[in-house]
Parts: C-alpha cells; structure tokens; sequence
C-alpha cells in the first residue's frame, strides 16, 4: 500500500507544500515565492514573511492536495519544517500542521530544515543511499555532512561566518544586481573572466573542513571602493565570475578533501546556492575525477520546497518517529541534534 505525505516549507520567504508517495514520487510541489516582496528592501524581512505565510499557506497547501488529486482523507502523515529558520515563519507552518493533524488524527512529523535539504535527494532516480557525503549550501547554512544514515548525521565542517548563499547575496547588492544575489551573479559571471581576478580562497585553521566566507567578502567589497575613490569603472561580469570562481573553489576543494579522508564513494549537493551552473559542473567534474558517483537535485528542488519535507517526514514516519502536538518551532535546531 502507497503512502502519502504532505510536506509544509515556510522557514523563509517560500511558502511550499507538497504531496509526495512513498518518499519517492512527487505529486505536486506548489512553491509561493516572497521574492519580489522582500526585493524591495535588499533581503528578507520577517515579519513581512510571517504576514504573507499566513496569508497563503491555505491556498497552497489546498493547491498541493487539489494538484495530487487527492484530499487531506488520503494523506497518511503531515510533514513540516519547524527549524533551523525565521521563528515567525517557521511558527505559521508548524501551527498550520498541527492544526491539520488535529483535525484529521493524521500523524505530526517535525522535520529539520537542513535534513529536508539533504532529502531533495531521495527524490532522485537513482538516488544516493547512505552512507554519502553532502554539501549543503543556502542562504543561511554551509553544511559539509557525513550522512551515516537517515537520521544520524556528522557535521565535517560549517561555515564559520557568512553562509555560503549569503556572501552571494551581499557581493551582488555591492554590484547592484538586486536581490536574491545568488542567481543574478551566476547569470552575469556568464560574461565574465573568472581569472581576472585572485580574490582570496580562505582556510580555517582549526579545522580545515570548516568555511570562511567573510574575508572573501570583505575582499571584493574593498576592491569595488578603491575603484569607487578612484573613479573607475566596475567590470561587474569579471567581479562576479572571479567572486564566483574563488566560492566554487573552496566548496569543491573541502568537499573533495572530505571524501578523500571518510572514503565515501557517494556525493550529494544541496540546498538554494547548489543551483549555481559553475558549483554543479566544479563539483561534477571533481567527483568525475575521483570515480565518486555524483547527485544534485534539479533546481526546484535546491530552493525550499515541500517535496524535499515531504520526502524527510516520510523516512521519519517509516522509522516511528512521530511528533506530539506540542512541536514548536526552533529557530536555531541543529542538525545532530535530531
Ligand atoms: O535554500 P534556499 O532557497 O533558502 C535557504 O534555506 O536559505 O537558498 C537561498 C540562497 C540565497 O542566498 C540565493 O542567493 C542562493 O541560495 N542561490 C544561489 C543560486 N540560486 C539561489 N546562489 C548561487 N547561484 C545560484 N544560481
Ligand atoms: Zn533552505
């Protein structure tokens, strides 16, 4: 018999639900995106994110169901982020599960932001089977993981600063490519000469599998104001491409370094930035190289989605482990934790 979860995203600035048979086959994937919104004052503003969840996670949540031909009777358990995130977001999802659960006895299952990103994956034919090495890189986390199961995750390295998504986002305001810069900069380094420049590639002392960003960030941001003072003209394409180059390069280089030293044969990317052209073809050649077998989910499932919740809730309902009607949201939930 098939089993069917609804998947609720809203740690953000998408509201997303989705309904997905047996962890595998996505029914819909409805996304409500804020961007254009929160465009408007350069990033997420979170109350405006909390007012527009509320506004829109009924119509997006009936949309998935409508989208599935199915009806709230059909699903077998309800799925929902209730962190690492925003907490006013995260709280309009987990009330809105909870309240469905309630009302319809179906079981509540909680399930980590960062674990419903490495699940994108799961969603893949063929898809990586633990144990896998995963890079999960957004706006908000730069994760390099050994996945040892579902459910039982080591943290290699992490960002010890801005997160991967965000130093993106903060070097295309610096160029006046808008928000969400990630895109924006991948688009324009199109045009550019990612040699042009030598910004620096950052290693971490302590542990050289963790992630520095800001040194990198700080670096092109200097450089735009001395050619500022001096009046000179920016080669957005050649900052953008050579910015781009130096991230892509330290993500791959930690994330090679991490298969050398576990001897894991398997990679997965995931997350918002593993959208980016240059990382997915860096990373794919690296693993290439290496005879690691490779995974990226497509990009409408890097991005948050319901399908990648829907896909964790369901690993998680198989193994028992549901939630009790008291879940709350947890801005700042590790991954070890769970
Ligand atoms: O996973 P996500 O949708 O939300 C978070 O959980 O943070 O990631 C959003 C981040 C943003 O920082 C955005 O700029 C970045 O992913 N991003 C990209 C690309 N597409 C999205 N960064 C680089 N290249 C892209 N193509
Ligand atoms: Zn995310």
């Amino acid at each position: 018999m098939s089993v069917y979860l609804l998947g609720i995203e809203s740690s953000c600035d998408e509201t997303a639900a989705s309904v997905v048979r047996d962890g595998k086959h996505i029914l819909s994937n409805v996304i409500s995106s804020q961007i254009d919104i929160h465009a408007l004052y350069g990033g997420v503003v979170p109350e405006i994110a909390s007012r527009n969840h509320i506004e829109r996670i009924s119509e997006v949540v009936d949309s998935s169901l409508k989208e599935a031909g199915l009806t709230l009777g059909d699903i077998d358990a309800v799925a929902v982020t209730f962190g690492p995130g925003l907490v006013g977001p995260l709280l309009v999802g987990v009330s809105y599960a909870k309240a469905l659960s309630f009302g319809t006895g179906k079981p509540l299952i909680g399930v980590n932001h960062i674990e419903g990103h490495i699940s994108a994956n799961y969603l893949l034919d063929p898809s990586p089977e633990p144990p896998f090495v995963c890079l999960v890189v957004s706006g908000g986390h730069t994760h390099l993981v050994n996945v040892h199961k579902f459910g039982q995750y080591e943290v290699l390295g992490m960002s010890m600063d801005d997160a991967a998504g965000e130093a993106f986002d903060k070097v295309a305001r610096a160029l006046g490519l808008g928000y969400p810069g990630g895109p924006k900069i991948d688009k324009e380094a199109r045009l550019g000469d990612p040699e042009k420049y030598e910004f620096p590639r950052a290693h971490v002392d302590k542990n050289e599998l963790d992630f520095s960003f800001s040194g990198l960030k700080s670096s092109v941001l200097n450089y735009l104001n001395s050619l500022k003072m001096r009046d000179e003209e920016v080669r957005v394409a050649d900052v953008a491409a050579s910015f781009q180059k130096a991230v892509v390069d330290v993500l791959v280089s930690h994330s090679m370094s991490a298969l050398d030293e576990s001897g894991i044969k398997r990679f997965a990317l995931a997350g918002g930035v593993a959208s980016n052209s240059c990382l997915r073809v860096g990373m794919e050649k690296a693993c290439a190289e290496r005879g690691i077998e490779f995974f990226v989910p497509p990009p409408i499932l890097c991005t948050d989605n319901g399908a990648m919740i829907a896909a964790a809730g369901y690993r998680s309902f198989i193994q028992g482990k549901v939630s009790s009607l008291d879940l709350n949201a947890v801005p700042n939930l590790r991954l070890e934790a769970m």
